[in-house]
This record gives structure tokens, sequence and C-alpha cells, in this order.
């Protein structure tokens, strides 16, 4: 049975850089861990010249030294694959083995993630590098698993190497066959885009408006997850042919351009996450009255968990952070570093590992502080580990135990790559996706992403009381009848603006929109128009409640006979709109299909709008009557038999009140409890009950 991640133990790690310090220090530092609480370490991703420190030299020594103290510690390990740093003599002798921008200059040995995925040679050396390391580890009593590389697509997510035309073209003629395949799916009869030889073909390189073929760009996306995904497949199947049996293969995300589901399927035990909350007070995420902040968070641990319904997090942040040119977190704040450990946890992680042991003296990550500062000493973060790791002893029940949703989001790769390149189906998809994952989080209605992958089923979709498919652009047969099932045996679903406009190719398509979702929404789709800006906020009509229709709206009309009592099953103007040149235009519409629901709306949903179908669908607050939480305040549920663990995570900088309205069994406190109970600043209570 694998160590970690079975379902069966929650265990706490670290990231530890043996290479970074003198030998000396070794033994403290792991003796210091283990009292600590952690069990597990990570060490090499970026260690390539510590075994090839030149070409076709290989040398063990130096980790044979590190493992053997680790094994005789007790110190359980996870081992890395180096291929995220290639040394400065692989780059120098080789140079066709780095990526390079669109231009197509060579970005130069420096920092890491600097190679290209497809250069036959750097594969060659990869191999060699994985084949020597696992030959010569695969049987270590320390390691009990394997990363692959590190942060696949980290810094850089798109490749304009020589080897990556050539592997472009390859994976063109694999899909289209012939040149003309591809003319026709590119559509390059517009501006006279034609080819006639596949030599002709190019990535989407820089070009005069700055922008390429829209089509092209989506293959182009779909190339480089191919591209990591057969990269990462060829070094987990190296490291299968010696590792010991329970052994994991992982590696650590998430990141742009990258097909993990299928990553996940052919290539790995479980996925791992690096988390960083503190990123919502210092980069993009950062707006004074962001409701969300370092709880945003929950909607990437959400990802993951739609991607590897096990997984763990292999880094999670323990201090402030920052690269010494960019990128500033503070420091947690006392009680934060618990929070967000135990944020992971309730989502499913049972792997916490810190990053880092302790802060780098030297480099470009001299500001990204671990649990410890640069001297080591004894500090409250430290301390902070210390009472964590007794607060997971008392979670171990809870491992195993499987999130517990009542709502779904459905995704899949062909639309959110066509919403990166896409600025109409981009800006809708980005305020809906803020505000269903806010709305769901205030009203406290634990969600799941659920991807369209080859596997999923109608009756894995019907475990969900209600899907949103907010602005599914592209549609393909396939989806809807899926969708067309769940909604006839009784789901209900939500649409939201754009829907179905694009085939699978991102072509538009001539049937009247919402094309493929026009039978099961009942909706017509007659005339659309991005929300001028001197038009300000275009609102909805529901039943007297105001919400807005953000973005984009689509005017609709149902299809067949409108509110006929008689027929009582035809589609129904829920909503119309309350301003703009087309106030009164129906905004909503309910169809009923089979058992089920279906709805579309005009717009995006903004986050009053979100609000406003939660409590129309009669969906907010589902575990109102066991708990009263103020909305500060995060609940995430998880159930294992008949036992349902209530985490209740504060990520306030004040207290919260919170009513418990049965007696339950409080986790981290012991005893039982009942009634008002106040979270401390960053505070977190688990409560158990038989339910
Ligand atoms: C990532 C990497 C780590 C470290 C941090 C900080 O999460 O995996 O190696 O570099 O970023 O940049």
């Amino acid at each position: 049975m694998r160590q970690i991640v079975n379902g069966e133990s929650i265990t706490l790690g670290t990231c530890y850089y043996p290479e970074h310090w003198d030998r000396a220090l070794w033994a403290e530092d792991l003796d210091r861990m283990l009292e600590a609480g952690i069990e597990v370490i990570r060490i090499a991703e970026f260690a390539w010249s510590k075994i090839e420190p030149r070409e076709g030299e290989y040398t063990y020594d130096f980790y044979d030294a590190f493992l053997d103290l680790a094994l005789e510690k007790g110190m359980k390990v996870i081992f890395c694959t180096p291929t995220a740093t290639p040394p400065a003599w692989l780059t120098e002798e080789y140079p066709e083995v780095l990526n390079a921008d669109k231009e197509g200059h060579l970005y130069r040995h420096g920092t890491r993630r600097h190679y290209n995925y497809n250069s036959p040679i750097y594969q060659e050396f990869c191999r060699n590098i994985v084949e020597r390391s696992a030959s010569h580890y695969g049987k270590h009593p320390a390691i009990i698993g394997w990363q692959l590389d590190n942060e696949f697509n980290c810094e850089k997510d798109q490749f304009y190497s020589e080897s990556d035309t050539v592997a472009f073209r390859r994976f063109l003629k694999e899909k289209y066959k012939t040149v003309e395949g591809l003319n026709e799916a590119w559509g390059t009869v517009f501006w006279n885009q034609t080819y006639t030889a596949w030599s002709e073909v190019h990535l989407p390189g820089k070009t005069n408006t700055g922008t390429v073929n829209p089509h092209q760009m989506l293959d182009y996306y779909r190339f480089i997850s191919d591209s990591v995904c057969r990269f990462a497949d060829m070094q987990a199947q190296i490291i299968r042919k010696y590792c010991k049996a329970g052994d994991f293969i992982t590696t650590n995300g998430i990141f742009a351009n990258i097909d993990y589901q299928r990553m996940n399927r052919e290539s790995l035990d479980f996925m791992t996450y690096d988390s960083y909350p503190d990123f919502a007070y210092a980069l993009w995420d950062y707006r004074e009255n962001d409701l969300m902040k370092d709880r945003r968070w929950s909607r990437n641990l959400a990802e993951v968990r739609a991607m590897s319904p096990l997984f763990g997090i292999m880094e999670q942040q323990s201090g402030a952070n920052g690269w010494t040119d960019r990128m500033e977190a503070p420091t947690p704040r006392p009680g934060q570093m618990t929070l967000w450990a135990l944020q992971s946890i309730a989502h499913g992680a049972d792997f916490v590992s810190f990053f880092r042991w302790r802060t780098a003296t030297m480099g470009t990550e001299i500001y990204w502080h671990g649990i410890l500062d640069y001297s080591g000493r004894e500090n409250r973060r430290l301390r902070e580990l210390r009472t964590l790791a007794l607060k997971v002893q008392r979670l171990q029940e809870t491992a195993g135990s499987r999130y517990v949703e009542k709502v779904g989001i459905l995704k899949d790769y062909d639309n959110i790559w066509d919403a990166q390149l896409d600025r109409w189906h981009g800006r809708v998809e980005e305020v809906s996706q803020d505000s269903l994952f806010t709305a769901l989080q205030l009203a406290h209605v634990p969600f799941d992403y659920v991807y369209f992958t080859e596997e999923i089923t109608s009756e894995a979709l019907s475990r969900y009381e209600v899907l949103f498919y907010p602005h599914a652009v592209i549609l393909t047969k396939e989806r809807m009848n899926l969708l067309e099932q769940y909604v006839a045996c009784g789901g209900r679903l939500v649409m939201g603006c754009r829907t179905g406009y694009k085939d699978l190719g991102g072509r538009c398509v001539m049937e009247h929109l919402p094309g493929l979702a026009a039978k099961l929404t009942g909706t017509d789709v007659v005339e659309y128009s991005f929300v001028a800006p001197d038009d300000g906020r275009v609102m909805a009509d529901w039943d007297g409640t105001l919400m807005e229709a953000a973005v984009f709206n689509d005017l609709l009309e149902p299809l067949g006979a409108e509110n006929d009592e008689e027929a009582g099953a035809a589609p129904r103007v829920l909503a119309r709109y309350a301003s703009s040149y087309y106030k009164g235009t129906p905004a909503l519409i309910r169809n009923h299909y089979g058992r089920g629901e279906a709805y579309y709306f005009g717009g995006a949903f903004a986050l009053d709008t979100a609000r406003v179908f939660l409590q129309k669908l009669g969906i907010g607050e589902p575990y109102g009557d066991l708990l009263r939480i103020p909305e500060g305040c995060e609940l995430a549920v998880r159930r294992k038999g008949n036992h349902t663990y209530f985490f209740l995570l504060n990520y306030q900088k004040e207290m919260a009140q919170i009513e418990i309205r049965q007696p339950m069994r409080d986790l981290l406190e012991g005893g039982t409890v009942q009634g008002p109970r106040t979270l401390e600043p960053y505070g977190v209570c688990v409560l158990g009950a038989d339910i």
C-alpha cells in the first residue's frame, strides 16, 4: 500500500535541499523535523549536476550519503527527477534543448524551466538520468515515491523552439492527415492563409497584428498539453520499471495548458498542488474589497480534487514569499499557516508538505521563506507547526472521507483554452467563474468542478443537485447527450450567455443559437450584444428581484408555446431585461425536460446574480439546520460511511461567531459541543456527527 495519500492517514512533510547546506547540518535538521511532526521530505528536484556533473558521468555519492542518513533517522523521502533544470554543460553544448520566445530567441541558462519538451536530444538526456536514478534508487528503503520534474509549465507555458515546430507539424499531421484537412479545420481561406505543404505550417509566432488564427491557437494549446503529457509519461514509464510496489509517482501543479486529468490517468498515482494562499495579498488577486482573498485558494483545491480525487500538497506556504525581483507576500500571521494547511485538508488533501524547511541563503529565492529563517533558529512558525502536527493527529479519523458536494461547475479544456485566446469568451468566463465560486462560498455550499473527460458518465453527473455550465461556448453532441440525460433524470442545469456558438475547432456554427443547447434549454437567442459601457450595469428582473446580466447579453425567446399553462412543459420566461434598448426582452428561460429543468440565462453571472440563482434554486445554506456560520468563514464537509465532518475555517482578522445547532464532537478540542461558539482570528474548528 502507498505510504501517503492512501486514504488512510494524514501526513505532514517538508521540502528539503541537502545540496544547499553543509552536511554537518543534515542530521540535526532531520531530527528537528521529526520532532516537529514532519514524516516525509521531498528532495533533489533541481539537482541534476549533483548526479551528472559532466555529460555521461553519473555519481550517486552525494544522495547515497543523504538517503542513508534519512533511513537511519526514519525519515521517508520523495525523490524527484531533476529535469526542470538542465545543467549549463548541457544547454551550452546542445542549445536546441532550450525553449525560445516567439521571435525564436533562446531562453538562456540562469533560472529554471528553460528547456523545451520536444527536443529529441533533451528527451534522450532526460531518459538517461531518470533511468540511472530510478535503477539506482528504485529499491532504496527510505524512498516512498517519486515526483516528476517540478511544476510543469510554471514560468513559461508556451514554447517556440525549433523542436516544437517539428513536433507541432507531427501533431497536426496525426490529427488532420492532410494539409487540405488542416486548411479546412483552420478556415485558412480567410485572409489567404491557405497552406500547400506541412513545411509552411509554423507555431503561432510573432505577427504584425499580434494575433493569430484562433483555430491554430486552440490547436497550439492542445499541442502544448500533449507535449507535456508525453514528456511526463516518458519519465513515469521508466520509474515504474524500477520502483518498489506501493511507491507512487506524482507531480506538482497546477499551471496552464495542461490536461491534468489525462496526465493523472496516464502517468501518475495522484496529483499534488503547491498552495501559496498569501499571494492573495500581493499578486493579481488583491483588491481592497475582495471578499475571498486567501480563501480563493479553495478554488484551486477544488480544481486539484477534480484532477485527482486523492491528492496531496507538495508545497504549502509557511513563510513570507518573494523572488529577489518580483512576487511578494507577507509572513503568515499567527494561525494562518495552520489555517491554510487545514484548508488543504478540508478539501481532501491527506499529505501536506511545507515549502521549505530552511530559507535559502543564496539565489533568486532568498525571500521565499520556509518554516525556518536563514539561521535556522527556533521561531514562531516552527512552534506553530508543532501545534499543527498535534491537530493533524486528532484529525486522522477524517482520512479517506470524501468531500461532499451539492453543486457542480462543469468545465472542459476546449472551453478553458478557447477562453484564453478569445476575449469575448474570456471576459464572461472570468466574471462568472469568480462569482459562482464566491457566491457558493458565501452561502456555504460545497461544490466540485466537474470536467468533461473521456470517462465521465451521466451517472457521475447525477450526484449533483445542480450543475452550472456557465459559458459552454464550444459544445459537442457527446457532451449535450450527457447533459440531456442528466436533466431528463431530474437534474437541474444552468447555462449562461454565449453557449453553443462554436464547434470543437473553434469555428462558429450556423444553427440558430444556442446551437446544440437549444433543444434542452428551450431557448432561441435571436440577437446578442456586448454590454455597452454607457448602458452601465444591465439588470434583469426575476419576479421583482433585480440581478445583473453582466458583460454580454443574449436576447432570448422561448422556443415553442410560451407560458402555455396547458402545455405545462413549455419553456417559460422567468426574467426580463430591465434596462437598455432591449428592456422587456426575455433574459432567463427555464425549460422542463424529462424530470428535470434547464435554465438559460442571457448574461454572465455577476456576484449578486449568482447569489440570486442559489437562493431561487433553493440551494443556499444546505447545512443551515445544523450550523450557523458567518459569511467570512468557509464550510467544507467530508463524509465517510455515516460519519460527517464539518470543517469551519475563519479567514478573518476578527473573531467569528458560529452556532452549533445539535450536539457534535469537537475533533480538535475534544468533547461534545453545542450552542454558540467563537472562532479565533484564522481559527479552525472541525466537528464530527454521525449523520
Ligand atoms: C514553486 C516551486 C518551488 C519554489 C516556489 C517559489 O512553487 O516549485 O521550487 O521555487 O515556487 O518560487
